[in-house]
């Protein structure tokens, strides 16, 4: 396992690390715990030492199956959580003001509930679960944070980014007014790279790296009969026609690589860590299988200077979520 620094915080964390939206059960269906366990507790064995995690997922179950396999292992594993809005508008939308979702109070308590489902001290990364960069020095979100940091609650304050909006964070970073990103970036939507990555080179801000496989989509695993549970949020993403768009996009990917479909797990994930601004990647997994492969996939390292090139060609810029 190779480690990148997290940024400025310093902190040396794993470049692959574990996404938990899928074990806390809530959207995903079909986990089970005690796999979610066994995966968890083998990422860390094989040296993974960062954890994605949230209060929204599962209300907190994400967060308390994270805080047994931290709390267990021998060496210092890293959480980053997140505190929803407390309007609950997933993303932030244009024109609402700050304190619609995250008042200073509201970010005081929700972390507090989330270090009691961890079961810790102190979270290493708390992140704000939607942005918007109106947001910039309106409302009392700043405060609730410094609150927070002075009573050792927290180490290091995040944002996650709205979904391909990379640019929507730039006022945030470039002043240097956040420690890390969270973002998502694959080889669908390689915006990020246009502005957000010299951005946060220049200010050293950490780049934690959401959805890897676009929810799948890059796994080479979703054609057009795959079918989801009834209630997976995946029914909406992949809707409509989307499978087989999707299921298009891979098989020519894999084509103009000139490797097997099976193979774009560990292609996408090495996609994300030839990028040198990112820190970590958090695919979501719920399965020792799928740890084992992303481990092994992090093992070979970046792609070719050549394959990067043919991957270029193959952006594409749309947003299956609602
Ligand atoms: N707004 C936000 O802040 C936000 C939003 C989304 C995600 N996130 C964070 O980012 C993490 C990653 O995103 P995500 O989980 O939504 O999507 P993702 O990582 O793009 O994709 C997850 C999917 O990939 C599958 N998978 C993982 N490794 C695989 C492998 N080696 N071979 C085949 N399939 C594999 C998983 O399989 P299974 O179905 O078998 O588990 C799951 O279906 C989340 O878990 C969460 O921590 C944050």
């Amino acid at each position: 396992m190779q480690y990148r620094e997290l940024g400025r915080t310093g902190l040396q964390v794993s470049d692959l690390g574990f996404g938990t939206w899928g074990i806390g059960k809530t959207g995903w269906l079909g986990a089970e715990d005690a796999e979610s366990m066994r995966a968890l507790r083998r990422a860390i064995e094989r040296g993974v030492n960062f954890i994605d995690t949230a209060l929204a997922y599962g209300s907190g179950h994400s967060e308390q199956l994270v805080g047994q396999a931290v709390r267990e292992a021998q060496g210092t594993v890293y959480v980053a959580t997140k505190i929803p809005p407390k309007n609950s508008q997933f993303p932030a939308r244009q024109g609402v003001p700050a304190n619609d979702a995250f008042p200073a109070d509201w970010v005081v308590q929700c972390t507090e509930r989330s270090l009691a489902n961890l079961g810790l001290e102190t979270i290493d990364v708390q992140q704000l679960h939607v942005w918007s960069d109106e947001w910039v020095g309106h409302g009392d979100w700043a405060e609730g944070i410094e609150r927070l940091r002075a009573q050792g609650k927290i180490r290091y304050f995040g944002i996650s980014i709205n979904d391909h909006q990379p640019a929507n964070a730039l006022k945030l970073v470039e002043p240097g007014l956040v420690d890390t990103v969270q973002v998502i970036y694959n080889i669908f939507d390689q915006s990020p790279a246009d502005e957000l990555f010299p951005a946060v080179k220049a200010a050293n801000v950490g780049v934690i790296v959401r959805v890897p496989f676009d929810e799948g989509g890059l796994t080479g695993k979703i054609n057009p009969e795959t079918e989801f549970p009834e209630g997976d949020w995946r029914n909406g993403y992949f809707g409509g026609d989307r499978k087989e768009q999707v299921w298009d996009r891979v098989q020519s990917i894999a084509k103009d690589l000139g490797v097997p479909v099976q193979r774009l797990p560990e292609v996408a994930l090495r996609f994300c860590l030839s990028q040198p601004a990112v820190s970590t990647v958090i695919p979501g997994m719920r399965s020792q299988a799928n740890l084992d492969a992303n481990v092994d996939a992090e093992k070979l390292g970046p792609l070719s200077a050549e394959q990067l090139e043919v991957l270029g060609h193959h952006r594409w810029i749309r947003s299956f979520y609602p």
